[in-house]
């Protein structure tokens, strides 16, 4: 589409979660005309559901190495060590600085921040803030600060695609704006800096922890840019979801890990704790074993949840430490005081996304990811918990300062920039379900080549359909709107992800092949890239 308005910055940052507005901020205080363009309000978007809270080497007695340690094990083998360092080791500077922004977090008697444990972790290094309301406070205090610096936002601004200049280097974005006064309609924001911060692609799955905006845009984009993705068959399940019913679809509650950190036991329906004596860490052992766990254990008795008895916490504590959660269960008539909880997986984080080195930089030159869109390496095949929102401080930091010494890269840029081509062929809206059912049958928390072949030749099919239903010239099945193209993107992204899933012929971390049901690190220590040749964009 031909941009009807336009913008002039040195940065654009795409998207309004922690790592975005952290990206933002510090390119602001570096004195880069800096603009944010985001799907929703600033404030929609995964940081602010995120629960259980951050973690960072703040505690007494730990250290960057512990927590490096604890990163690698979750990892199973395929993290950046690099890039592991480079997080836990500015973790606790970035979450002091977070802290002066703005965020306040719960603090201990003493004043000390009050610090919880969660799955895969040997220490209490997870602050939070409102008790399980960590996102929530994150996002409030960072948006706060947005608006107080005066840094320039667009709300309601669906990203299409990458602008790039005659040498192939970034120049922008175009983007789909909604009812924004002048800024309305198809537009562009022409920069020589452009940082992905879209976050997930959780709604690729039926149920998921994500909200409805996760829907792989920044993986989509930068696919059709030509960017490499990686890692994409490492979607994590969270072990403990609300269970609101077979079939339940949408954005579905999440139950903190830090629940379990705070001494909450998981049992079947026969009330057994059947993650004694699976792990040294029982409850507490990395998010795939516990996940795996309750799958297996769910299959043996032929149930569709498991439970998270926490009755023992008693109403204070419920009440003080985990009001969210509270209110959560008693609005599906559960009350954790008196009962357990009914929970199952569902699709929660997605550990791979957009290349990136050390510095946040992709393959394509100016252009940036960070956050949960990107794979820096930090995740590895299985990210640990509380780790995600301290990648996207850390990260943002490194990409902003990076940008700053760099400076915009102004002189290179010639000529007004062009699109490469329009958003591919738009979907129907009403196919979105469709893409969920056929990924949640066949790439789920279990897989195998079976399933996944079934998953593939069914994309496959939806695909052919929208080019046919668009006539080969048109690459336009369905009206141009935000749930079309979004529609597209999760098309795009699930694709690759199936693709990449037939092609690990192992399990590992959170992929889990039932037809290879071992790790094998002699094939499958190494990651699965991935980039679209021109004529696949
Ligand atoms: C949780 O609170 O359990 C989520 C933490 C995370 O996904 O890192």
């Amino acid at each position: 589409p031909d941009p009807g308005w336009s913008i002039d910055a040195d940065v654009v940052v795409v998207g309004s979660g922690v790592a975005g507005l952290t990206a933002a901020l510090r390119c602001t205080s570096a004195g880069l005309r800096t603009v944010v363009v985001t799907k929703a309000r600033l404030d929609d978007g995964s940081t602010r559901w995120a629960q259980g809270g951050i973690a960072a080497a703040l505690g007494e007695g730990d250290t960057p190495e512990q927590h490096l340690d604890d990163t690698l094990v979750a990892g199973a083998g395929l993290c950046d060590e690099q890039a592991v360092r480079a997080l836990v080791t500015e973790g606790p500077g970035a979450v002091r600085r977070l802290i002066a922004t703005g965020a306040a977090f719960d603090r201990t008697d003493g004043g000390e921040i009050a610090l919880t444990r969660e799955g895969g972790h040997h220490r209490r290094r997870i602050a939070h803030a409102g008790g399980d309301a960590t996102g929530a406070e994150i996002s409030r205090a960072l948006v706060e600060a947005i608006r107080d610096q005066g840094v320039r936002f667009v709300e309601h601004a669906l990203v299409l695609d990458l602008l790039k200049d005659a040498e192939g280097r970034t120049a922008g974005v175009t983007l789909h704006v909604m009812g924004e006064g002048q800024h309305d309609g198809v537009g562009a924001v022409h920069a020589p800096a452009v940082v992905l911060a879209t976050g997930g692609m959780g709604q690729v799955f039926s149920a998921t922890t994500n909200p409805a905006v996760s829907t792989g845009d920044g993986v989509a984009l930068a696919l059709r840019a030509g960017a490499e993705v990686s890692d994409l068959e490492f979607v994590q399940f969270h072990p403990t979801v609300l269970f609101l019913g077979a079939g339940s679809e949408g954005q579905q509650p999440l139950v903190s890990e830090a629940v379990r950190g705070e001494g909450a036991h998981l049992v079947d329906a026969d009330g057994v704790r059947f993650m004694l004596g699976q792990h040294e860490l029982a409850e507490l052992a990395p998010r795939d074993i516990v996940a795996k766990a309750i799958m297996r254990r769910m299959r043996e008795q032929g149930a569709e949840h498991m439970y998270l008895d926490a009755r023992h916490f008693g109403a204070e504590m419920w009440e003080r430490r985990f009001p969210t959660i509270l209110a959560a269960c008693r609005a599906h008539g559960i009350d954790p005081v008196t009962e357990p909880i009914p929970v199952a997986p569902a699709a929660h984080y997605a550990s791979g996304g957009v290349r990136t080195d050390l510095l946040g930089r992709t393959t394509v030159p100016g252009l940036y990811a960070c956050g949960e869109v990107a794979c820096t390496g930090v995740h590895g095949a299985n990210r640990l918990a509380s780790n995600s929102l301290l990648e996207g401080l850390v990260f943002a930091e490194r990409i902003a300062d990076d940008i700053t010494a760099h400076g915009p890269h102004r002189e290179g840029l010639p000529l007004p920039a062009t699109a490469p081509g329009s958003v591919q062929t738009l979907l129907p809206p009403e196919e979105r379900r469709e893409i969920q059912r056929i990924m949640t049958a066949g790439a789920g928390v279990l897989r195998s080549a079976a399933s996944l072949g079934d998953a593939a030749d069914a994309l496959e099919g939806l695909q052919l359909n929208a080019e046919l239903d668009a006539g080969r010239d048109g690459r336009k099945a369905a009206e141009p709107g935000v749930e079309a193209w979004e529609t597209a993107n999760l098309l795009v992204v699930a694709r690759v992800l199936v693709a990449s899933a037939q092609a690990r012929e192992e399990t590992r971390g959170c992929h889990w092949r039932e037809d290879r049901p071992d790790r094998d690190d002699a094939a499958w220590r190494r990651h699965l890239v991935v980039r679209l040749t021109p004529d696949r964009r």
